[in-house]
């Protein structure tokens, strides 16, 4: 069995990226039920809401899953209250990842409560200091991904320099990775599995703003443009968007609101510029909006549910991988939706 699958139990050595506002309970949920790992995003959710989210993915499945959380974005204080409820609430097959390095406290709380930890990092100094901070898995992000940007190789360089110091680490590429075959790439130079985000975006369970998707399901990777624009609310790390009004050479203009959104269960104004991202409940110009999108769009097709993107993904893996392990049997986890 792959280290990562046995690590965090899955039967498919993929996990789907948590993404702020778009990876909701019901993407999770269908994404863990298909084999893979699904991933729950906290972003800057308060904790009695965080609590309402976790249950209503236990509710629908009883297969590993992980919540996400931003440290950098959500703040130390934040951080810590919303893995507090989280850990409480999670089953403990459930993993945590982190997006960047977390305080030492926060992955101490992650690892003493038995959960795996999985952290995303953009550099080799941060892969040294997540594993010196617990990391059970390492998630090595590459140029090519989706959304805010933790360094600044692409995905494979990056793994070869990680894999290279660290030779028994479980390590994950994101960005990049959007078919089984994808998949079969990066297992080959060293990788135990792959993180995806974009592939997701455009799905049925997917909470994003329906012309988001369509145009995620049109885009091809030129289409999209790294820039520092959509700075207001999460600023100083670039991030892979598609091309929109917003993100040419224009000067900038002021950042009036162009959007009202619903965040944390609230109805808010959204400004020119905004790290938000365009969600089915967002009215205004979406057009104008931060639309996260990665490299790997390319191969990203339209709206179909996550279950079926899943067996697709398995599918164009074991066609491509003759000593592909998953396994379909499943273990002691059963997908309550599928019963
Ligand atoms: C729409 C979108 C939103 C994202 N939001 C988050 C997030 O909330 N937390 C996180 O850890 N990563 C987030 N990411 C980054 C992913 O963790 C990952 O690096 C990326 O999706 C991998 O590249 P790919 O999108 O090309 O698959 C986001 C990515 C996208 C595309």
């Amino acid at each position: 069995m792959s280290r990562l699958r046995s690590v965090l139990g899955l039967e498919l050595p993929l996990l789907q990226a948590g993404m702020g506002g778009i990876a909701g309970p019901e993407l999770c949920a269908a994404v863990s039920g298909a084999g893979a790992g699904g991933t729950l995003a906290l972003y800057k959710e308060p904790p009695e809401r965080v609590r309402e989210l976790v249950r209503a993915v236990v509710a629908s499945t009883s297969r590993p899953f992980g919540v996400n959380v931003i440290p950098e974005v959500a703040g130390p204080v934040l951080c810590r209250a919303q893995l507090s409820v989280a850990l409480e609430e999670l089953p403990g097959h459930a993993f945590v990842t982190s997006f960047g390095l977390p305080d030492a406290w926060v992955a101490h709380d992650v690892v003493r409560s038995g959960r795996a930890l999985v952290i995303q990092v953009g550099t080799l100094h941060d892969a040294a200091a997540a594993l010196r901070l617990g990391a059970g898995v390492l998630v090595l992000q590459g140029t090519e991904a989706g959304g805010h940007h933790l360094g600044e190789l692409p995905a494979e360089r990056l793994l070869y320099d990680v894999r290279a110091r660290y030779p028994d680490a479980v390590l994950v590429v994101a960005g990049g990775v959007a078919t089984g075959r994808d998949l079969v790439r990066v297992l080959a130079r060293g990788a135990d599995g792959a993180m995806a985000g974009t592939l997701f975006v455009p799905t049925v369970e997917s909470a994003a703003h329906p012309h988001y998707k369509e145009r995620v399901a049109e885009a091809t990777a030129d289409d999209t443009v790294v820039t520092t624009r959509f700075d207001i609310g999460w600023p100083r790390r670039p991030h892979r968007v598609l091309r929109n009004p917003v993100t040419g050479n224009d000067p900038r203009r002021p950042a009036t609101f162009i959007a009202t959104t619903l965040a944390g269960g609230r109805r808010l104004p959204v400004p020119r510029y905004s790290a938000a991202v365009p969600v089915a409940a967002t009215v205004g110009r979406i057009e104008e909006m931060a639309m996260y999108c990665g490299r790997s769009c390319s191969r990203v097709t339209g709206q179909r549910p996550a279950a079926v993107v899943v067996e697709q993904f398995r599918r164009t893996y074991e066609a491509a991988d003759p000593s592909r392990e998953t396994t379909t049997e499943g273990g002691p986890w059963t997908s309550r939706s599928n019963r």
